[in-house]
C-alpha cells in the first residue's frame, strides 16, 4: 500500500513531478475526476488498469493541454476536428482520430489504430500536463464498473493506497463525462453522449450527426452500484412514493419538488432544481445512497435533450433499463 497524498492546486509542481517519475495522480476536470499517468510510460499505464481493475482491452483517452499536443500522434487533424476543437476545447468533448502507427504504446490504445483525445477545461490540470511535459492518460478515476467520481473524496474512497496522489479542486461543475465523437471514419459518430449535446455539435459541423446504437447488454459494466436502481416515470411518482414509504431500505433520488413530497422515513437524495444540478449530483447521489445500504434506488427521468441525453444514458446503464412499476 502506498500513501495517497491530497494536493492543493497550489502544489501542482509536486504532482507534475510524480507524473514524470511514473506515479499515478488523479486530477480534476469539469466533468469527473480522471486518473493520470505519463502516456509514454507503459509501466505507469499498466498500473492505471490495475488501480481501476479495468479490462486490458478497454482503451484509455489521451489527455492534452492544447491541440498542438495532438499533432505528435495524428497526421492531420481533419476539418471536423478543427471546427470542434475551435468551438469546444478546452471543454467536455473527446475526439477520436486515426493515429500515426506506433506513436502511442499499445497499452494505451488497446491496439486500435485510433485514439481518443481530451482537453479538459480545468486550469490546474492544464498546468499539470504542461509542467509534466507530456500528455497523460485520463480514464475516470473510479474503480471500473462503479459510478464516476465527482469529488476528490470519491477518488480517495476508490483509490486510497493505490495511487500517489489526488489534486483536490473541489466538486466538478458538470458531473457527466465528456461527449465522445469518432472522427476517424467516413462520417462523425457520437459514441458516448455527454456534456456537449448532439444539437450543439450539429450546429458547428453543419450536418446531422449519428449516435452510435447503445447495446442493451454492454461489454463493460457501468455505473453499477450495490443497490438495485430503477427509473420512475413522471406519472408514477405519487404511487412510487407511497410504495417506498411502506418498504424498508428504499432510497429516492429526484429534484426538490418531488423530494418535498417524500415522508421522512424514506432515505432521499435531492438532485436540486433542474437537469443541470441533477447531472452535477447524479454520481454523488448514487454513491451516497449506496453507502447508506439501501436495497433499491428510485431515480427521476429527464427529457432526452441537451444534458438530458447524457443523464438518461448514465441512468439507463445504472438501472439496466429497469422501470419501477406498481405491482
Ligand atoms: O469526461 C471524461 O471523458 C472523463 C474525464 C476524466 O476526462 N474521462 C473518461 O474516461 O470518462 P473513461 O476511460 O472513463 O471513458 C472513456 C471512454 C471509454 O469507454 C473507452 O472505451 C473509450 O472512451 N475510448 C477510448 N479510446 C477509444 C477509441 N480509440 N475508440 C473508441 N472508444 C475509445
Ligand atoms: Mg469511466
Amino acid at each position: 500500500m502506498e500513501i495517497t497524498k491530497i494536493y492543493q492546486p497550489s502544489e501542482v509542481d509536486q504532482a507534475a513531478r510524480e507524473i514524470q517519475l511514473g506515479e499515478l495522480i488523479a486530477f480534476p476536470t469539469e466533468t469527473v475526476y480522471g486518473l493520470g499517468a505519463d502516456v509514454n510510460n507503459e509501466k505507469a499505464v499498466l498500473r492505471v488498469f490495475q488501480a481501476k481493475n479495468r479490462p486490458a482491452d478497454n482503451p484509455l483517452n489521451v489527455t492534452v493541454a492544447n491541440s498542438e499536443m495532438v499533432k505528435k500522434y495524428v497526421n492531420q487533424i481533419n476539418d471536423w476536428g478543427q471546427k470542434l476543437i475551435q468551438n469546444f476545447w478546452p471543454g467536455p468533448l473527446t475526439l477520436i482520430f486515426k493515429i500515426k502507427s506506433g506513436s502511442l504504446p499499445k497499452v494505451v490504445t488497446g491496439g486500435l489504430t485510433t485514439a481518443a483525445f481530451r482537453c479538459p477545461d480545468n486550469k490546474v490540470t492544464l498546468e499539470l500536463i504542461e509542467k509534466a511535459g507530456t500528455p497523460i492518460v485520463g480514464p475516470s478515476a473510479n474503480t471500473s464498473g462503479k459510478p464516476s467520481p465527482t469529488s476528490a473524496q470519491h477518488v480517495f474512497h476508490d483509490m486510497e493506497g493505490k495511487i500517489a496522489g489526488i489534486i483536490d479542486d473541489g466538486p466538478t461543475a458538470v458531473g457527466m463525462e465528456s461527449t465522445i465523437i469518432d472522427l476517424s471514419g467516413d462520417t462523425p459518430v457520437i459514441v458516448r453522449p455527454g456534456a456537449i449535446s448532439t444539437t450543439e455539435i450539429e450546429k458547428v459541423l453543419g450536418m446531422p450527426i449519428k449516435m452510435k446504437k447503445q447495446a442493451s447488454a454492454e461489454k463493460y459494466k457501468h455505473y453499477n452500484p450495490n443497490a438495485n436502481v430503477m427509473m420512475v416515470s413522471d406519472s408514477d411518482w405519487s404511487d412510487a412514493i407511497k410504495w417506498a414509504s411502506q418498504q424498508m431500505n428504499i432510497g429516492i433520488m429526484a429534484t426538490t419538488n418531488i423530494i418535498k413530497k417524500v415522508p421522512e422515513n424514506v432515505i432521499t437524495y435531492d438532485l436540486g432544481e433542474n437537469i443541470n444540478s441533477a447531472s452535477r449530483k447524479f454520481f454523488a447521489g448514487i454513491r451516497e445512497l449506496d453507502s447508506k445500504g439501501v436495497d433499491t434506488i428510485l431515480v427521476q427521468q429527464f427529457p432526452e435533450i441537451g444534458l438530458g441525453e447524457a443523464y438518461m444514458n448514465r441512468l439507463r446503464k445504472a438501472s439496466a433499463d429497469q422501470m419501477w412499476q406498481l405491482k
